[in-house]
């Protein structure tokens, strides 16, 4: 039996081609995005959907699928999904866990590398053709050798960038809502610290963080004024997990030394004075955006899709 599906967005081809052999598909073949009303017109005949993060799900969406019974999310973070909304109706939330976790700890040292070097600065700065011999003080940056890493959200991903920080004899601390066990504290050669302490005293602050009700904030204006001055704050997780604004201007007094941010508050808007900062890196939310894991994204999402419509247990089921 063929069950009416309605993807929000192109995935990769071999995604494409698993769904259709699968599902009757509709497809959004536009480029841009499906907008609210877009979904609500067309979820009411479907049994699945199978989204992107960009995809605000909400109660008036979920409020329309009459038949809907699943909703695959290719992402590991479902915030953008009504998820009390879906379960109250029945319908099944999945998301794409595991198969991004290594990429996206890839990115984090790409950008902790790139904020303590000052990489993006000095490659703009030699593509201007401004470089005319070799200079001491030219673009002097961070070691970070031996320097107190702090990770929020020791999950999957943190624990990812905890073990490439072996690499640079880095000493772990961490704080996460829920305490490691003492075999992965070991493990894993992290320790625990309370948020404020972890924030006094670390060199690098990494969020790892999931976006719950909690977290909002969490890297709120005070938490920034605990910091060291010279701390740099590295953001892949959700953008509101970090006021945006006060971060802002806390890089702009040079509260602290430099952040390196892949995700923002309300994207794609970013803070404006974020832009005219010298020590900030931005880039476009590509934590997991390697052609390898794109493909396991939009693999596991539409494998969850059909688990879910055919009535079986889904691999990523969200509880
Ligand atoms: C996710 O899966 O939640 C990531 O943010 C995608 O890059």
């Amino acid at each position: 039996m063929k069950f009416n599906v309605l993807v929000t967005h192109k995935l990769l081809p071999e995604a494409m081609a698993y769904l259709q052999s699968h599902v009757d598909l509709e497809l959004c073949p536009e480029k841009d995005a499906l907008t609210k009303q877009d979904i609500i017109q067309k979820i009411g005949d479907k049994d699945g959907l199978l989204c992107l993060l960009t995809d605000e799900i909400d109660r008036e969406i979920i409020a329309a699928a009459s038949r809907l019974r699943i909703i695959a999310n290719c992402a590991v973070g479902f915030n953008n999904i009504d998820f009390a909304s879906a379960r109250a109706k029945g319908i099944l939330v999945t998301n794409t866990p595991g198969v991004l976790t290594e990429t996206t700890a890839e990115l984090t040292w790409a950008l902790i590398l790139s904020v303590a070097r000052r990489i993006p600065q000095a490659h703009v700065f030699t593509r201007n053709k401004n470089f005319k011999g070799w200079e001491f003080d030219l673009f002097l940056g961070k070691d970070i050798r031996g320097k107190r890493l702090g990770i929020i959200g020791l999950g999957r991903i943190g624990k990812a960038v905890a073990q490439r920080a072996a690499a640079f004899q880095m000493e772990i601390v961490y704080f996460d809502l829920h305490r490691l066990s003492a075999e992965d504290e070991k493990k894993f050669q992290a320790t625990y610290l309370s948020l404020d302490d972890l924030l006094r005293t670390a060199d690098i602050i990494s969020i790892h963080a999931s976006m719950t009700g909690e977290a909002y904030h969490l890297i709120s204006a005070d938490r920034i004024r605990l910091m060291k001055k010279d701390a740099i704050l590295i953001n892949v997780a959700r953008g509101p997990i970090v006021d945006e604004k006060a971060l802002a201007a806390a890089l702009e007094k040079g509260q602290i030394w430099g952040a390196g941010l892949d995700v923002y508050e309300r994207e794609p808007d970013i803070e404006e004075k974020l832009f005219g900062l010298d020590n900030v890196v931005l880039l476009p939310h590509i934590g997991s955006a390697t052609y390898e894991t794109r493909l396991k994204m939009a693999m596991a999402a539409s494998k969850n899709l059909v688990q879910g419509l055919r009535g079986e247990r889904p691999d990523n089921l969200v509880t």
